[in-house]
């Protein structure tokens, strides 16, 4: 059976470049759809997702060259076919294409997405802030139908800072007829980035990255190249490796101001960390000091991406931390698989309490999602022995080649 093995106990050291960011790809690649010609995109992660999206793109007349990190797409021709069903389970950004599709053709068509199993992701936000810009949006709990005669501006107040939602609205607002404020609005790196791109791409955006954003649709849209940034969550989960292994690890590629929260988290551990604008250092004893409370928040707070990834670490921990998680309801889940290697963690509503222990052992262990999965590395990495982390496809999902990385940095890990 098809699974990521790791043999414990070696540090990790040395120089890494992080990939391409997937969460800030994806929208991006959504966004494409709005220019009717083409969009290169360099620096682009190969992973699971990113080849989902480029199928459904496909599926809806895009045509695409992926090769080597570099990604052309060529929206000349788009029509409103139906988003691919298998895609649109596996994967929750593909319900970017709503906003994408409708503010390009004024119709869409997809079902409720998939993605990681880490708590229930309604699209009541997404549906509802459509809705306020003019979408007549049919849905049945299962499949959604979406027709606009003319999106216009609205001003739209989040109950939450969701990201997908900001990002759907984007999308239909840049074109959209007149001014659409964006209140309450996500905050996180891929907000600004997606932005960024459209600011590119022609758009007229203001108040990217704070909780208020306004865009005034309809401008004209250009042929536009971007470079995607280096994704701050696998770098996180890397240097938490590093942290649970003992080592000195140096991570270039990235743009630190967009980790000042995961790189303080792992100081207050006891590494020594260092960092400038574009690398990360991070020197571990593999003495840990335990976190009173850990919270996750939406940014600029502790991201929820990093809770799975930090839990490893904080299981080697000389004391008790606990972790709070306050994004997704089913995301402590990874406690269980870490108790199978020894860890003490006990979980209770939205609160987990770890006991570190001076050792971990390594066990045959599940990845549960995405993130949940790469925690189980970052453990395995220093726990004692081997172990065998099945259902390994949640991981390749998002990070290009987490063995041939770790790898590099002196670690042995292989599929
Ligand atoms: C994005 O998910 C990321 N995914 C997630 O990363 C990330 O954890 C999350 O943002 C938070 O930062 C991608 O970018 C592809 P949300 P998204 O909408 O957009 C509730 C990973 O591991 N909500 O901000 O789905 C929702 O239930 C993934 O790379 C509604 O209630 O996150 C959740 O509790 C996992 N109604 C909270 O908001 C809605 O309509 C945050 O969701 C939308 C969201």
């Amino acid at each position: 059976m098809d699974s990521l093995k790791v043999q414990g106990g070696y540090p990790l050291r040395g120089e890494l470049k992080v990939q391409g960011s997937k969460n800030t790809v994806l929208p991006i690649m959504a966004a494409a759809v709005l220019y009717k010609g083409v969009t290169v995109l360099t620096n682009v992660p190969m992973i699971q997702d990113v080849y989902c999206m480029i199928h459904i793109l496909e599926a809806v007349g895009v045509r695409i060259i992926f090769t080597d990190h570099c990604l052309a797409l060529d929206a000349s021709e788009v029509r409103a076919a139906e988003i691919p069903l298998e895609d649109v389970k596996k994967m929750r950004s593909s319900i970017m294409l709503l906003g994408a599709l409708l503010g390009r053709l004024g119709e869409a068509a997809t079902s409720y997405p998939g993605g990681c199993s880490i708590g229930s992701r309604p699209i009541d936000i997404h549906l509802e802030s459509l809705r306020a810009m003019g979408a007549e949006i049919r849905d049945d709990g299962s499949r959604i139908r979406a027709c606009a005669g003319k999106l216009h501006g609205a001003r739209i107040a989040l109950r939450f800072p969701s990201v997908g939602a900001t990002e759907n609205i984007l999308l239909a607002a840049v074109m959209a007829e007149g001014v659409t404020v964006i209140e309450n609005a996500a905050r996180e790196p891929e907000i600004t980035e997606l932005c960024l791109f459209l600011q590119k791409m022609g758009a007229r955006i203001a108040g990217a990255g704070t909780g208020t954003i306004r865009i005034r649709g309809q401008s004209p849209l250009r042929e536009t190249g971007y470079q995607i940034p280096g994704d701050r969550i696998v770098a996180g989960t890397y240097l938490a490796a590093a942290a649970a292994a003992g080592g000195d690890v140096r991570l270039t590629g990235i743009y630190t101001p967009y980790m000042t929260a995961v790189l303080d988290a792992f100081r207050r551990c006891g590494c020594q960390v260092s960092w400038d604008r574009e690398a990360a250092c991070l020197r571990s004893e593999r003495r840990i000091q335990p976190l009173s409370l850990v919270s996750t928040r939406p940014y600029p707070g502790f991201p929820t991406d990093m809770q799975s990834p930090l839990m490893a670490v904080l299981a080697y921990g000389d004391g008790v931390s606990v972790i709070e998680e306050n994004i997704f309801e089913g995301r402590l889940d990874c406690g269980i698989q870490l108790r199978r290697m020894g860890a003490d963690i006990r979980v209770e509503g939205s609160r987990a309490w770890i006991s570190g222990k001076k050792e971990l052992y390594g066990a045959c262990v599940e990845a549960g999602d995405l993130r949940a999965g790469a925690a189980l590395a970052v453990a395995a990495a220093g726990a004692q022995g081997m172990t065998s982390i099945a259902d390994p496809g949640h991981i390749r999902r998002g990070y290009e080649a987490i063995d041939r990385d770790l790898r590099m940095l002196g670690g042995k890990i292989w599929w």
